[in-house]
């Protein structure tokens, strides 16, 4: 059995993957956020989840939740991403503490091909470039990372998808938060998985210039 710290956990991926891990694992889950009260009821009605109050640049915050846990999986947003990664990273040190999953985005590294790659680059503009500054000090600390870069998200009710591998061209424009959500919990139930790799995940046969919804 594992214990894993979800930080931002209120987030929309966040909150799919605590459903799959109660209903599917014996993980015990730890839910760091803002404004906890939000994750009340759920951690009250399910006795392997508690709720703990913290900002992802509170150093000594997140290393004083982070003291009985064997994941860290980071589900944050935000223009000061960059700095929620060092946070991070300086607390799993403080406490000795190795195996992180962290949710990035496609186009980090100029993965993305052809009209889409243009498209998404100009839509997402500095976002991209604080992601990227984000995943960089993740990659260049000596943690056992998982970075996921997703593809435009949906909200389908699916787990479907392929990944690709940083280095390789970004495949399709879409994939569910429900398929992000999977991945998280099948690396934390097989810590191994995925270990110091980058990974752009996308719904196979998603290929166009745009996301279908746009
Ligand atoms: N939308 C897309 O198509 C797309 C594609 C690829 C990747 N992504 C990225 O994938 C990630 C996860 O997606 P999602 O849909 O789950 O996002 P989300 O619902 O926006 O969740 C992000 C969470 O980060 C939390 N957060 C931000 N700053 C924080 C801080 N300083 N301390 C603590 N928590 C903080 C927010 O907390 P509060 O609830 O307190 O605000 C929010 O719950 C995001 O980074 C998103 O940008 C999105």
């Amino acid at each position: 059995m594992s214990k894993v710290l979800i930080l931002g956990a209120n987030g929309k991926i966040a909150r799919l993957a605590e459903h799959i891990f109660v209903d599917t694992t014996d993980s015990d889950l730890k839910l760091y956020l803002r404004n906890a009260d939000r994750l009340k009821d759920f951690a009250d009605s399910h006795t392997l989840a508690e709720a703990v109050e913290g900002d992802a640049t509170d150093t000594t915050n997140l290393a004083d939740a982070m003291k009985d846990v064997d994941l860290v999986y980071a589900n944050l947003a935000g223009n000061n991403i960059e700095s929620q990664a060092r946070a991070v990273i300086e607390a799993m040190h403080a406490e000795n503490k190795t195996r992180l999953v962290w949710i990035s985005t496609l186009g980090i590294y100029d993965e993305v091909p052809g009209k889409f790659g243009e498209w998404n680059k100009k839509v997402l503009g500095d976002y991209i470039t604080n992601y990227a500054a984000a995943a960089k000090v993740i990659e260049d600390s000596d943690l056992d990372y998982t970075i996921i870069r997703p593809a435009w998200l949906t909200d389908k009710p699916e787990v479907d998808y392929e990944v690709t591998q940083k280095g390789e061209t970004f495949k399709g424009t879409e994939v569910s938060r429900r398929s992000i959500a999977q991945i998280v919990v099948d690396i934390a139930q097989d810590p191994d998985k995925y270990s110091r790799e980058s990974i752009g995940v996308n719904k196979p046969n998603t290929d166009g210039d745009k996301p279908a919804w746009y």
